[in-house]
Parts: structure tokens; sequence; C-alpha cells
């Protein structure tokens, strides 16, 4: 069996906050946009893809920063990895070999739902928890303000690697 190029966006990929949900709904329309786009526009459309991704990580990493979570939390690195892969995809498909944006394609869909569903459902619901509205980028009034002193569940046990 092939590998999946397409996602469906439906319930059971939402969190239950609406800018990341948002996010989260965009990012599987511009998957399957590249998918379906044709030899001669896959590039542009994938560049499409990689900045609203780089825009995606780099709100959820905000908010991240705005609760005082350290720069090693596994959450930021998981992002630093599959954006430093898609760069690479990009400079090979602008060299001539655009066959590689295909099997990116296919392993943003296997890796997606779970990360959506371990690490960014790990965020959503520490910030809720902390009071910080994703809307505004602020922690609403009364919310306890943060030190950084504990960390959002990355869906790994305690001692397992992430
Ligand atoms: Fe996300
Ligand atoms: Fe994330």
């Amino acid at each position: 069996m092939s590998a999946a190029s397409t996602l469906t966006w439906s319930v059971s990929l939402m969190l239950g906050d609406a800018r990341t949900d948002h996010t989260h709904e965009e990012f599987v329309d511009l998957i399957n946009a590249t998918t379906a786009a044709p030899p001669e526009q896959k590039l542009e459309v994938y560049r499409q893809l990689l900045k609203h991704t780089v825009e995606h990580f780099a709100m959820e990493e905000r908010w991240m920063r705005a609760c005082g979570i350290a720069e090693d939390f596994c959450h930021f690195g998981q992002h630093a990895s599959v954006l430093q892969v898609m760069k690479e995809v990009e400079g090979r498909a602008f060299n001539g070999e655009p066959e590689y944006i295909g099997s990116m394609i296919e392993a943003l869909v296997e890796w997606f739902p779970g990360h959506a569903d371990t690490m960014d459902a790990g965020l959503v619901a520490y910030l809720q928890e902390k009071g910080f509205d994703t809307g505004s980028e602020s922690f609403r009034a009364g919310a306890p303000v943060l030190a950084g002193a504990d960390e959002p569940s990355c869906g790994h046990e305690p001692g397992q690697a992430c």
C-alpha cells in the first residue's frame, strides 16, 4: 500500500482552541493543495505550505515563550526538525529535484495527526489551564504570572524519549 498524500480535516484533529484549529485546518488544506498541484506549480504551492508552517510553528512557540517554557522543551525541537527537512526539500526542488516534495508531503501526513494529538493538544490544555488567551496572546485577568515552573504534556511519559 502506498503512503497517503492527503489529510482529511475532521473533528478528530480539532483540539478545542479556535486559533490553533483554524491554523491546523489551513495546514491540512495546504498539504492537500500541494498534492493536487500540477508539476509546474508544485514548488510554488509547497512554498506556501512552508511559509504557513514557519508561521504556524512560530505562533505556538511564541505562546510557549510567553509562558516561560524552556527553550530545550521537546516541542521546540520537533518543530525545528520538521522545518529543517522542509527547507532542505525546497532547496532540492529548486535545484531540479521536485520528487522530494511528494515524499515530504507523505511524511507530513504521517507526522501531523500524532503531533497535534500529543504536543499541540498538551500545549492547548496547558494554555487553557494557565489562562492564556491565544486570540489576544495575553493572560486573562486574574491569571497567575508564570515563571516557567512547569511544562505542558508532550504526550510522552516522564523519562521516555520525545
Ligand atoms: Fe500545530
Ligand atoms: Fe506544534
